[in-house]
């Protein structure tokens, strides 16, 4: 299989593909009997290996891409457009917290101060105990219910500063960047 080598900022300078695990070749071949193209399969094999790893490290995306028969840059592509691909570790739940139009009219600006003071983390950091990443994100669909964030696969909706300790009990943690 050719080996391919990316630039990366990672501590291995010159990071190479790794062994697709069975389940996500398993997966990878299942989604391949659902697209006409190998390059189509692109965003869902990059979705599968991060449900199984957690998130695409370099040396998945080369994998994937190897795989897959595809440009290293055109994965890179597609991961950087789809911005729920974590392209660096993550916490073990990730906060989507909506940063658009309807929640911001109903006061989500005041509500996410309150949840960065209360975690500890601004958007893109993850808790010093490993257990949120808060990333923000376009509309979640439930503007009606403004403001709203996801906990994992939980929504949670009406968010208020006075609701946020609750939805998320904390621990203390401090913010690691
Ligand atoms: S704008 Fe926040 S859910 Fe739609």
């Amino acid at each position: 299989m050719q080996q391919h080598v990316i630039a990366s900022s990672s501590p291995n300078p010159r990071p190479r593909a790794r062994d697709l695990s069975a389940e996500e070749i398993a997966e990878i071949e299942h989604e391949l009997t659902l697209y006409p193209t190998k390059q189509a399969v692109g965003l869902e094999a990059l979705k599968i290996v991060q449900r199984h790893q957690g998130w695409v490290s370099d040396e998945s995306m080369l994998a994937i891409a190897d795989y897959l028969s595809v440009p290293v840059s055109e994965l890179e592509g597609v991961a950087t457009f789809f911005n729920l691909i974590y392209r660096r570790p993550v916490g073990e739940k990730v906060i989507l917290f909506c940063d658009s139009v309807s929640c911001w009219i109903m006061g989500c600006d005041k509500v996410k101060a309150q949840l960065s003071a209360h975690l500890g983390i601004d958007y893109g950091e993850t808790t010093t105990d490993g257990e949120y990443t808060l990333i923000p994100v376009p509309c979640l669909g439930d503007c009606d219910k403004a403001p709203v964030m996801m906990v994992g696969e939980a929504m949670h909706r009406h968010l208020s500063v006075d609701t946020i300790a609750s939805v998320l009990p904390l621990k203390n943690v401090r913010g690691d960047k």
